[in-house]
């Protein structure tokens, strides 16, 4: 009997978004190429977000045009507010995301308005997404932890996974941001949000910077979650949460999975040469 689950590759957003060099574009147009070549059904690839607040994202249009599309593969773009979600549909994403925080603090740092102001921003992308036919999913920041404010209650998680499906995302990833969660607290948030929604409607992306990762995906498996979010080579963290290292290394998020007896129908040579490249960025900026 198989076993599937599905790693949602995140590395040439989520990744590269945290990288203070300029990265040609060949480089991220190689990069998603290989992963496209390594098996992944989505890639999230662009975010039409403000140039001013990420800058390395800026050219996320040219990243669509130039990959070379593998068929049966979505590729996927963050998007921050109807101009961003217009950019996203004329680049020819695949589908789109939006992403709110369930706490105050991170969502005012990331994106400059309160959890409330940001949902209504979001309504009318959703509004939008939908009447396009693109798949719309949805991100809940800081579930667990907050760079500003510490523990993040449960409940609070809860009521934005909430209201991100009441805006149609047909799937809610759910993040510990700056990867200091304990997988106690991710068991208690994921319970308190699988009060509300199924567990086939939830993703989990949990950063790595506590080496908590790969436990807290345990966690999530055990209750019934089987879709986790990573970045080839563990790039990562995010602009504007402050400590926040690199995301669950896919290779290594790929290789538990493995052992533990799940299927998801990567091919480990091939993720393998992801990988390196992703590192390969990484060690340009440290050398530089
Ligand atoms: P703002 O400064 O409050 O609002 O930004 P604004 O409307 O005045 O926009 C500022 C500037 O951006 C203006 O340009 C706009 O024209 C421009 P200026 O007049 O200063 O030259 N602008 C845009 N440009 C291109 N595309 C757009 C766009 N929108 C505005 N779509 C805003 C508000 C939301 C735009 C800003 O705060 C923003 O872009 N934030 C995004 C921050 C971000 O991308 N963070 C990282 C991604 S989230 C993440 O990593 C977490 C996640 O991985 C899950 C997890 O781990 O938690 C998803
Ligand atoms: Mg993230």
């Amino acid at each position: 009997m198989t076993r599937p689950v599905e790693i949602f590759e995140v590395g040439p957003r989520d990744g590269l978004q945290n990288e203070p060099q300029v990265i040609p574009l060949a480089a991220k147009l190689a990069l998603v190429d290989c992963l496209s070549r390594a098996g992944f059904r989505r890639i999230e690839c662009a975010s039409f977000v403000s140039p001013r607040w990420v800058p390395q994202m800026a050219d996320s249009d040219r990243v669509l045009a130039g990959i070379a599309r593998a068929p049966g593969v979505s590729y996927a773009a963050l998007t921050a507010n109807m101009r961003g979600l217009e950019a996203a549909r004329a680049a020819g994403a695949d589908e789109v995301a939006i992403f709110a925080s369930a706490s105050e603090g991170f969502s005012r740092a990331n994106i400059n308005a309160s959890i409330a102001e940001s949902l209504e921003r979001f309504a009318p992308v959703a509004k939008a997404a939908h009447e396009a036919g693109l798949p719309l999913r949805g991100y809940v920041s800081c579930a667990v932890e907050c760079p500003f404010e510490g523990a993040v209650a449960p409940a609070a998680a809860a009521r934005v996974a909430d209201a991100l499906a009441d805006l149609g995302c047909y799937e809610i990833s759910l993040a510990d941001t700056i990867g200091r969660a304990r997988p106690e607290a991710v068991a208690a948030m994921l319970e308190a949000v699988l009060q509300g929604l199924p567990a086939d409607r939830l993703a989990g992306h949990f950063h790595d910077t506590a080496g908590q990762a790969l436990a807290n995906v345990e966690v999530a498996l055990d209750l019934g979650l089987r879709v986790f979010d990573a970045a080839a080579g563990g790039l990562g963290g995010c602009p504007y949460a402050p400590g926040a290292a690199g995301n669950l290394a896919t290779e290594a998020l790929a290789a538990r999975l493995a052992d533990l007896g799940y299927e998801t129908g990567l091919d480990a040579a091939v993720l393998a040469e992801a990988a390196d490249m992703a590192r390969a960025l990484r060690l340009r900026r440290e050398a530089t």
